[in-house]
C-alpha cells in the first residue's frame, strides 16, 4: 500500500519511533510548501519579501513562508531539542528533553522561484548532545557522519522526496491525488563514471589554477587527455543539480573562488553540503571538499559555526577522484590526500 511506503522504509532502516514523528512532521510541512509552489502567483507567493536574511541575501516570500511553516511545526514536536535554519542567524532552542536537532534550508535555489524553475527543501537531523546547552549553536557542531537522516524535497515537475535514514537513498513521489509519498525508487545508485559536469562557469576566472586545468580538460573532450566528450548542466539550485546526479550520475562542483576573499566558498556545510553528501554516499557516490593542502570527505568536517561554508565536489565516484587528483597533482607533485580526520580544518 503506497500510504505505508514511508513507514515501511522507516521500519526497514530501524528508525526510532520518536525520530519518525520528527521526520513526518517536517515532511507534512513540505506538502504545504509544495501546494504553495504549485499555486504560485495564484496564491500571491512569488516575489521578494523586501528583507535580507543572515547571509545578506534578499529573501523571497516563499523563503519566509517555508521557514515559518517548518519552524512552527518543529516547535510543536517535543522530540526536537533545537533547530537551525538558513534563514535564522541563531539556532533556536526547543525542548530540553528532545533527543534530536534539526537543520534545514527551507527553500534552496530561491532565484528559481520566480522563473518557475526547480527549488527544494533540504533537511538533516542529528542526535542532540547531552553535554551541550539546548540554546548553544555547538549542538550543531557535529560532523556530517553523525547525521541520523538527510533528505530533500524537490518541487519540480513532480514533487519528490529523496531520503536516507542511514540505509539506502530512496526516492518517493508525492501522489497529487492521495497527497501521500509513494516509493518510486528503493535504492538510487550513482554511476561510477560520467560524461556530465555541473558548475557555474561564470566564476571561471576566480578559480584556482588546478581547478581551471581540470575544467579545461573536460572542455577539450575527446581532443584532450580525457578522451571523451563532456556535457554541462547547471540548474542554479543545488537540489536540482544533485537530483540529476543521483538519477543519472555526473559531477557537481562549487569550488573555492576569489570573488570575495573573506568568503571563498558558497555552499553551507550544515544544511546543504552535509545532507547532500550523505545522500550521495549512500547511493554509491563521493562528496569531498578542498581545504588547505588536503581534500576532505565532507562528512568528516566538524562545523565551527552555524552557517559555515565549504567548497563542494560530489557525484560519480571515479570522476570525483579524478578531480581531486588535479587539485593536488600539478602544482604539488603529490597524490591527493584524503584526510579522514578534520582536526586541522
Ligand atoms: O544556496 C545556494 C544556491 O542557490 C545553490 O542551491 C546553488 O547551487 C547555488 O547557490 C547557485 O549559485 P550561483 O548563483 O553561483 O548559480
Amino acid at each position: 500500500m503506497p500510504m505505508q511506503d514511508l513507514q515501511n522504509s522507516f521500519k526497514r532502516d530501524g528508525v526510532a519511533a520518536d525520530l519518525q514523528t520528527v521526520i513526518t512532521a517536517l515532511l507534512n510541512v513540505t506538502k504545504e510548501i509544495s501546494l504553495a509552489v504549485r499555486q504560485g502567483a495564484l496564491a500571491g507567493v512569488l516575489g521578494s519579501a523586501q528583507v535580507e536574511n543572515v547571509q545578506g541575501e534578499t529573501q523571497k516570500k516563499l523563503d519566509v513562508i517555508a521557514n515559518d511553516l517548518l519552524t512552527a511545526a518543529l516547535r510543536e514536536n517535543s522530540h526536537v531539542r533545537a533547530l537551525a535554519s538558513e534563514e535564522e542567524e541563531h539556532s533556536v532552542a526547543l525542548f530540553n528533553s528532545g533527543k534530536y536537532i534539526v537543520a534545514f534550508d527551507p527553500l534552496d535555489g530561491s532565484s528559481n522561484i520566480d522563473i518557475n524553475g526547480q527549488i527544494g527543501t533540504i533537511f538533516t537531523m542529528y542526535p542532540a548532545l547531552d553535554n551541550v546547552a539546548s540554546d548553544s549553536p555547538a549542538q550543531f557542531f557535529q560532523p556530517g557522519k553523525n547525521q541520523l537522516c538527510a533528505g530533500y524535497v524537490l518541487y519540480g515537475a513532480s514533487t519528490l522526496l529523496v531520503l536516507t535514514n542511514g540505509g539506502p537513498t530512496r526516492c518517493f513521489t508525492l501522489d497529487p491525488h492521495s497527497n501521500e509519498w509513494v516509493l518510486t525508487n528503493g535504492q538510487l545508485q550513482v554511476p561510477q563514471n560520467t560524461e556530465e559536469f555541473s558548475i557555474n562557469m561564470a566564476n571561471q576566472r576566480f578559480w584556482g589554477d588546478n581547478f581551471k586545468r581540470y575544467i579545461a580538460d573536460l572542455l577539450l573532450g575527446e581532443t584532450g587527455v580525457r578522451g571523451k566528450r563532456f556535457n554541462m548542466r547547471w540548474n542554479a539550485a543545488m537540489v536540482g543539480d544533485v537530483h540529476r546526479v543521483l538519477t543519472r550520475g555526473g559531477i557537481f562542483m562549487y569550488p573555492n573562488d576569489s570573488r570575495n576573499p573573506r568568503q571563498p566558498a558558497k555552499l553551507r556545510l550544515l544544511y546543504e553540503a552535509n545532507p547532500m553528501a550523505m545522500l550521495i554516499e549512500n547511493a554509491g557516490g563521493k562528496a569531498c571538499s578542498e581545504a588547505t593542502n588536503k581534500i576532505q570527505r565532507i562528512l568528516e568536517i566538524t562545523p565551527a559555526s552555524l552557517h559555515q561554508r565549504v567548497s563542494v565536489v560530489l557525484g560519480s565516484a571515479n570522476e570525483v577522484d579524478i578531480c581531486n587528483t588535479y587539485l593536488f597533482k600539478r602544482d604539488q607533485q603529490a597524490e591527493p590526500v584524503l584526510v579522514e580526520n578534520d582536526e586541522a580544518y
